[in-house]
């Protein structure tokens, strides 16, 4: 089983990752974690590049390409691996944050970025992709316990832009089948009984 978490920064997915991860392991099951970007040797090269606050002037077309050729590397060398072996692998983050804040957010042309995925990840696309959704004032909320400093180049993008991405997550959920959006204003206790739920409804399918 292959699933991601998406959402806008500070949803809460690392945390309802690292919930779902135990919740695998209380069960006997392998589980694999994996962050985008980054996750191999190489992706964590680009990841570097991608959110250092200093490369001001990349250009959305980079950007895309930057994640893209991370994540290419990412499904290749461990994602479909890891699937192969019969592991669960858990994503925090993965093509959609693509689509979501290149596509939607940044304005590139939708089909050219589900172009890129295509060549990118091939068939690797999640069984099951949660979308935790908060408004974008309550992100904003959480940012403020951060430094400068802390954040990341992606990170201190406006109020609009993170506007854009989470309509663009809610968008393309009404498109797959394999999207759940999780109400990330509830406790993490409650979003985590909710995930666990629709898990175990999937199981029995
Ligand atoms: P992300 O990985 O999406 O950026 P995190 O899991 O790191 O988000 O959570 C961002 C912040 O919000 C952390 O301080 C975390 O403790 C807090 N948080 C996570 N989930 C909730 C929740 N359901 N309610 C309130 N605060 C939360
Ligand atoms: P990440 O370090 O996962 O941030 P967080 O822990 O807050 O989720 O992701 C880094 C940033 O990169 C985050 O602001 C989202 C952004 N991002 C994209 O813009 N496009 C992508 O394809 C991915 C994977 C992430």
């Amino acid at each position: 089983m292959f699933i991601t978490f998406e959402g806008i920064d500070f949803c809460g997915k690392s945390t309802q990752v690292e919930l779902l991860k135990n919740y695998f392991e209380k069960k006997g099951k392998t589980v694999k974690v994996i962050r985008e970007p980054g996750g191999t040797e190489i992706s964590e090269k680009i990841r570097d590049i991608l959110l250092d606050k200093k490369n001001n002037k990349m250009f959305m077309e980079t950007e895309l390409l930057l994640f893209s050729a991370s994540r290419a590397q990412l499904v290749r060398e461990k994602i479909n691996p890891f699937i192969e072996e019969g592991a669960i692998v858990i994503s925090d983050r993965f093509h959609d944050s693509s689509t979501a804040y290149q596509g939607y957010g940044r304005g590139l042309p939708i089909d050219s970025v589900l172009n890129v995925h295509k060549l990118a990840i091939g068939n690797t696309i999640p069984d099951i992709t949660f979308i935790i959704d908060i408004p974008v004032s309550i992100a904003v909320k959480r940012k403020a316990e951060k430094t400068h400093q802390e954040l990341d180049r992606i990170e201190v993008s406006s109020n609009d832009f993170y506007e854009k991405v989470r309509n663009g997550y809610l968008s393309i959920a009404k498109e797959e089948n394999r999207f759940r959006v999780v109400d990330g204003t509830k406790s993490i206790e409650e979003i985590h009984n909710i995930i666990i739920n629709y898990i175990e409804e999937f199981e029995q399918r």
